[in-house]
C-alpha cells in the first residue's frame, strides 16, 4: 500500500502494509534510526515521537492512520540540535548508554510545549512512563528543569 506521510517537514511516500507500525517505517524505510525499539508494546517510551506536537508511541501506531498529521522525530526536533531540551541534556550530561534518550527528549519537549513552568511533581509525572535501564532519572529531572530555565532566558 502506498502511503504518504510528513516527517520532519518533508513528505515521503512509502510502500508498506498499512498496519506497519510507524516505528519501522521511520527506521527501515526512512532510515531515521534515532527513534528506538524497546518493548514494542507501548510500555517503555523508547519509540516516542511527536504527532502534531503530541507525544506518541510509534511502536503502536499503524502508519495507515497517520493521514495528514505531521510527525517529528529526534532528527527533526531542531535544526542545529539546539532545542532547549537538547541544550539542557548536554549541560547536565544526562545519557549513560543513550538507548532511551531520544524518547526521553521527545517526551520532555512535547511536555514543555504544553507546560512552560512545570513543578517538580509535574515533571516526574510527565516523564514517569519513559523507562531508562541505566536509571538516569535524577539527571533527566534536572535536565527538564534546566530546559525550562534555558527557555525562559531565550524568550526574554
Ligand atoms: S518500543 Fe514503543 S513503548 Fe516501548
Ligand atoms: S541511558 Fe541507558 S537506557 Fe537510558
Amino acid at each position: 500500500m502506498e502511503i504518504q506521510l510528513t516527517v520532519n517537514n518533508k513528505t515521503h511516500t512509502v510502500d508498506v502494509p498499512g498496519e506497519t507500525p510507524l516505528l519501522w517505517v521511520l527506521r527501515d524505510e526512512l532510515k531515521l534510526v534515532g527513534t528506538k525499539f524497546g518493548c514494542g508494546v507501548g510500555q517503555c517510551g523508547a519509540c516516542s515521537v511527536h504527532m502534531d506536537g503530541i507525544i506518541t508511541r510509534s511502536c503502536l501506531l499503524p502508519v495507515s492512520i497517520i493521514d495528514k498529521a505531521k510527525i517529528t522525530t529526534i532528527e527533526g526536533l531542531s535544526e542545529k540540535n539546539n532545542h532547549p531540551v537538547q541544550l539542557a541534556w548536554r549541560e547536565i550530561d544526562v545519557p549513560q548508554c543513550g538507548y532511551c534518550q531520544a524518547g526521553q527528549i521527545m517526551t520532555a519537549s512535547a511536555f514543555l510545549a504544553q507546560n512552560q513552568n512545570p513543578s517538580q511533581e509535574e515533571i516526574k509525572e510527565a516523564m514517569h512512563g519513559n523507562i531508562c535501564r541505566c536509571a538516569t532519572y535524577k539527571r533527566i529531572e534536572r535536565a527538564v528543569q534546566t530546559a525550562v530555565e534555558i527557555s525562559k532566558k531565550t524568550t526574554k
